[in-house]
């Protein structure tokens, strides 16, 4: 059996990958999201981890990886690194030097925690996929882009902090079955005379070259998170925005908007009230279920 089981979150992600009796996380929400992780796993009868991805190094992406890391046996993490040169905190605040040393310790931390009780691959250029049972996810984004534009002279923002972390996002993509998934980090959609970095969810998109059926809204559903061209060629048919729903219909309606657009016939879920547990069936179906009631807060 093959499911995403997309955890209530807002503002943040947690997402479980099981294949066949093995488990991952993708994403592992805020710090205390151990207490709405460790019952969820145990309900599904998960009590060990072949992996934990973790896309960029925000708060809202990897608050309970030491909790999960010093509760669980995990086969390997793979994690994209913190830059050191994010313009704004997890929280979208203006970053400070300090933020920066502390997060920059906190990621070293958690490298050297990883090492020690697992096996730690760090995500870079050289690392294009991740494999679980039927799963094998494309990595995309693995290049370290707030470094290279900070450190490249060639870069029109050399020297410049001027980008977050949300820049360094793994966006990830698998074909189980015939079903095609998308998970699309907090990567963003910013025009660039940069090329790497211009319109980069346009661009996975045009790599990707397919409709997908079960998409991970890049970036909670805000700001500039949908291309043309991803909406053009994604036109998803299973959403979920790791937000809330009035958020969704109101402030980032726009986004909602952009995404029916794409998709009269989308079915878009909010994951504020509740989390959602996805079915890939032998033949491709596609089909879910609330996780209701939500485990314990
Ligand atoms: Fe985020």
């Amino acid at each position: 059996m093959n499911k995403i089981h997309f955890l209530r979150a807002c503002w943040n992600d947690c997402m479980v990958v099981e294949s066949n009796g093995l488990f991952g996380i993708i994403d592992t929400g805020f710090d205390d999201g151990i207490n709405l992780i460790a019952p969820y796993l145990e309900s599904i009868g998960c009590n060990k981890l072949e992996f934990i991805l973790i896309t960029h190094f925000h708060h809202d992406h990897y608050g309970s990886l030491g909790d999960l890391l010093r509760k669980y046996p995990v086969g390997t993490v793979y994690m994209k690194r913190y830059s050191g040169l994010d313009i704004t905190t997890g929280g979208g605040e203006p970053a400070t030097d300090e933020y920066r040393r502390t997060e920059m310790a906190n990621c070293d931390a958690l490298c050297a925690l990883a090492e020690e009780v697992s096996k730690l691959v760090v995500i870079n250029e050289n690392v294009k996929q991740v494999k679980m049972g039927d799963f094998c996810f494309d990595l995309y984004g693995t290049w370290e882009a707030v470094k290279e534009l900070y450190e490249n002279p060639d870069s029109p923002y050399y020297h410049e902090i001027h980008f977050g972390e949300n820049t360094n996002s793994v966006a990830l993509f698998a074909d189980v079955n015939g079903t095609t998934i998308y998970l699309g980090g907090d990567a963003g959609n910013e025009s660039n005379p940069y090329e790497k970095f211009n319109k980069q969810n346009d661009q996975y998109a045009r790599a990707i070259n397919r409709p997908i059926d079960l998409y991970k809204v890049p970036h909670h559903c805000c700001g500039n998170c949908l291309g043309e061209d991803a909406m053009r060629i994604f036109k998803p048919r299973y959403a979920v925005a790791t937000n809330w729903t009035d958020s969704v219909n109101g402030v980032f309606s726009a986004n909602r908007d952009k995404l029916m657009a794409a998709n009269p016939d989308l079915v878009l879920l909010c994951s504020d009230r509740c989390g959602y547990a996805f079915t890939i069936g032998a033949n491709g179906d596609l089909s879910y279920t609330e996780i209701t009631p939500a485990p314990a807060e």
